[in-house]
């Protein structure tokens, strides 16, 4: 069974990060879910949900974001990927200088020791100068720096849809069988 680590954290978009557990769930997958503690508010204030409601799903655990000897702060506990999403400018600016003080940093930064998959799932708007700095850098490591920007070109009509564009994408980078949100097939326009 492949194993992901997820970390929802205070960013606006605690609906992706809920939707991406799900299809990990729905595929199969073990998820270690990590919830910072403004993560746990916009939980609270965009879904009207708690972390523990996501513990009913088929291979979810949560871990609390304090406890940094849980599974996912060891290198030697071997995860196929790591997914921040949303992640903060805060973790953002943290991951990328090194810092691991708490659980959801921590396990990023083992990613990037490990040279192993990590997905960073940024929101903010406008974005400052240490941030894209930050995830400039990152990117040249190797993370995938993966915005919560949803396209248009597929219409969609309501909110789940322009979710479903932005964990699409994260479920291709992990290889992830899937049936959410319209792939491109080149019909859509109609040219001479
Ligand atoms: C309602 C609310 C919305 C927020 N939205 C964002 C956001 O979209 N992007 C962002 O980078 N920070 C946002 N923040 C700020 C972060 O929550 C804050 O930087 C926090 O320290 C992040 O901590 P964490 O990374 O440990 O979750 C928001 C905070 C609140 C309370």
């Amino acid at each position: 069974m492949p194993e992901a680590v997820v970390a929802i954290t205070g960013a606006s978009g605690a609906r992706y990060g809920v939707r991406l557990v799900e299809q990990l769930s729905n595929a199969g997958w073990s998820v270690d879910l990590i919830v910072t503690g403004a993560g746990e508010i916009n939980l609270e204030l965009e879904c009207n949900m708690k972390s523990f409601d996501l513990e009913g799903l088929d291979g979810v655990s949560i871990h609390s974001n304090s406890n940094l000897a849980a599974r996912p702060a060891s290198g030697s506990a071997k995860y196929d990927a790591y997914v921040v999403c949303p992640a903060s400018g805060t973790t953002i600016g943290k991951i990328a200088s090194g810092i691991s003080d708490n659980l959801a940093t921590r396990s990023a930064l083992v990613a990037i020791k490990e040279r192993r998959k990590l997905i960073l799932v940024p929101r903010e708007t406008p974005m400052s100068t240490p941030h894209l700095e930050a995830m400039a850098k990152m990117s040249s490591w190797g993370v995938v720096i993966l915005p919560a920007n949803p396209g248009f070109y597929h219409s969609p009509t309501t909110i789940e849809d322009l979710v479903d564009f932005v964990v699409a994408r994260i479920l291709d980078q992990l290889d992830v069988e899937h049936g959410i949100g319209k792939r491109w097939t080149g019909e859509e326009v109609q040219r001479d």
